[in-house]
């Protein structure tokens, strides 16, 4: 039996799969499901014959993004475990720790974030701006890489400890936090299941921008059941671990944790790390141009660090020939928008 043909047999329906996510703890969060919007002009400038975005920047909580989904089953965990803060960290233009501190705000939970300095430091604009607004305790920090940040969300947690309080650290990369997050994206594949059912379409090609969790979720939802396309995560960032190795982990994981037959590897999907440019959050030429066009042909806004990367690396892969001119294509917009505000003088020459 072919591969495909196997993973055919071992599909599960839509109802079976959302019944095993429906079985995780989860709290509301997102306005769901989010759209998915045909793009005409869009695919003609780029020269595909059909393309849509499906909208998880519309997915709410502080301007929505991908993240969204993800705290679903974070908070739940995070409510459960009886913090009374959580801690976190990223980078200081973070999507991720803007989403996280409105999530604790609306369930009344401090929040202390250890950002990473980054490209852009610790002006109060874009993602910054909002977390600053929504009462988060921040410490800027300047190290070197995300991977070295955990000593650091320990450390806090420990001050917190000793002042009394009941911290939760939000570890970015512990397994069991990682599959919560990808179940989000799990969700986003029954969605899509759906809407191409009902649009009429079979996507060949679906593009995301991710480096882990995110498109883990996405590929395990999609793969349980039975879509066959050809899924590229255009990684926003470089770790020293392949980004190909760290999806197929936490698929495998996300899979188990859905008590699906279904491994994960890393040929079963492209994991492309060739369109982070100079550096993890300096805007490319490519993304530029690529921001651009998405605004003038669509009306829709992608971001400097994450999307507009992703977005410059599908048309990078048209014009390469791994999309072909006559394949349906889905690009998922996974939000970020409020850094565009932080980026002003790098996207436009008189920002
Ligand atoms: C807008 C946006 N897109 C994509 C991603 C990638 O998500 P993941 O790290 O889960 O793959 C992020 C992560 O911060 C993000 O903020």
């Amino acid at each position: 039996m072919t591969v495909a043909a196997e993973r055919a047999e071992a599909a599960v329906t839509r109802d079976d799969l959302a019944a095993r996510l429906a079985a995780h703890p989860r709290i509301r969060l997102a306005h769901l499901p989010t759209p998915l919007d045909p793009c005409p002009r869009l695919a003609d400038a780029i020269g595909v014959r059909a393309l849509y975005i499906k909208r998880d920047d519309l997915t709410g909580l502080a301007f929505g993004g991908n993240k969204t989904r993800h705290l679903e089953f974070t908070f739940a965990e995070i409510l459960q475990s009886g913090a009374d803060t959580v801690v976190a960290g990223a980078y200081t233009q973070s999507n991720w720790c803007r989403q996280i501190t409105a999530a604790a705000c609306k369930h009344g939970l401090a929040v202390s974030l250890v950002l990473i300095h980054g490209v852009k430091g610790p002006r109060a604009q874009g993602n910054l701006l909002l977390d600053r607004l929504m009462g988060a305790d921040v410490t800027v920090v300047d190290i070197d890489s995300m991977e070295n940040i955990q000593p650091l969300l320990d450390k806090k947690a420990r001050a917190l400890e000793a002042a009394g309080r009941r911290p939760f650290v939000i570890a970015p990369f512990a397994l069991d936090q990682q599959v919560l997050a990808a179940l989000g994206y799990v969700g986003t594949a029954i969605e899509l299941d759906a809407q191409f059912e009902d649009v009429g379409i079979d996507p060949a090609q679906v593009f995301i921008c991710g480096a882990n969790n995110t498109p883990a979720g996405l590929i395990t939802g999609l793969r349980a059941l039975g879509r066959e396309a050809r899924v590229t995560a255009i990684s926003p960032i470089r770790w020293d671990e392949a980004r190909e190795l760290d999806i197929a982990r936490v698929a495998t994981a996300t899979a188990r944790a859905l008590d699906l037959n279904l491994a994960i590897q890393p040929g079963d999907f492209v994991a492309d790390e060739d369109h982070v440019g100079e550096d993890y959050g300096v805007l490319s030429a490519e993304a530029r141009a690529a921001i651009k066009l998405v605004a003038e042909t669509e009306g829709i806004f992608l971001d400097p660090v994450y999307t507009g990367k992703a977005m410059a690396g599908l048309i990078d892969h048209v014009k390469r020939g791994t999309v072909g001119a006559d394949d349906t294509v889905v690009f998922v917009h996974t939000g970020g928008m409020p850094a565009l505000f932080a980026y002003a003088e790098d996207l436009i020459d008189d920002g």
